[in-house]
């Protein structure tokens, strides 16, 4: 893998879980304590996926509001592209330069989604993301872990394409979550997140913060 120094953090969970609520306190918090946060062209912010580039929102926007569903397949392939753009354009350099990035969701949207929800098998879909990766993986990934029904209800308003699909989905997408968490322990925490947000904001902080030791102690030894 590309020599790094920084720390990749990944939020996720279902619909509504509170992803970007906890992404925004999570920069804040590590900016307080002095670290590098966001890519340096944006200190302190969130990256968020699909997106953080201009392929990467443009596939961001067919995705979540074509006006025709697209096949499975074509889902995961279009999110595997838009990660490339992002892993490639901005992953590898700002964590090359020492930046803490705080992503609002990466690839194990795409495993419980695509692999486990949609079927479509997380080992495939692992395997069109790893190209794409570069061998890059979170140091951590915190899964918010909520009702399906609670992240709907929270996410009111008026449903992107996927939140459309109800809380079916949702379940399978919860439940994709917590077999990511048995199958890579060693980066997938389960955080409850049905909690007031400053509990659940300590918890994230405080793995975080681990996180952010570990892989000083990597640089150490
Ligand atoms: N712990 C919490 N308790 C109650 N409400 C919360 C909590 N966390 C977030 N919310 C509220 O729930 C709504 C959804 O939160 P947020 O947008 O952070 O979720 P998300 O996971 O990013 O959603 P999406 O999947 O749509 O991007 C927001 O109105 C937010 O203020
Ligand atoms: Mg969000």
């Amino acid at each position: 893998m590309t020599a790094r120094n920084g720390v990749l953090i990944t939020i996720e969970g279902c619909d509504g879980c509170g992803k970007s609520t906890q992404a925004a306190l999570l920069c804040e918090r590590l900016a307080a304590c002095g670290l590098p946060v966001g890519p340096s062209a944006a200190p302190g912010a969130v990256v968020r996926e699909p997106g953080g580039t201009a392929v990467g929102e443009a596939v961001r926007e067919l995705l979540l509001h074509a006006p025709v569903a697209p096949s499975p397949w074509t889902e995961a392939l279009l999110y595997a592209a838009a990660r490339a753009e992002l892993v490639d354009k901005v992953l590898l350099p700002e964590l090359s330069a020492g930046r803490v990035l705080v992503l609002d969701r990466f690839l194990d949207s795409s495993l419980a989604y695509q692999g486990f929800a949609r079927g479509l098998g997380v080992d495939e879909v692992l395997a069109v993301n790893a190209p794409g990766l570069r061998g890059l993986l979170p140091d951590l990934t915190v899964v918010l872990d909520v009702d399906p029904a609670v992240g709907l209800a929270r996410a009111g308003g008026r449903p992107d394409r996927i939140e459309a699909e109800g809380v079916g989905l949702q379940q399978k997408v919860v439940a994709g979550f917590a077999a990511l968490s048995r199958r890579f322990p060693e980066r997938v925490r389960l955080v409850d997140g049905f909690r007031a947000v400053e509990l659940v904001a300590a918890d994230v902080e405080a793995a975080a913060l681990e996180a952010v030791a570990s892989a000083g102690l990597r640089l150490g030894g």
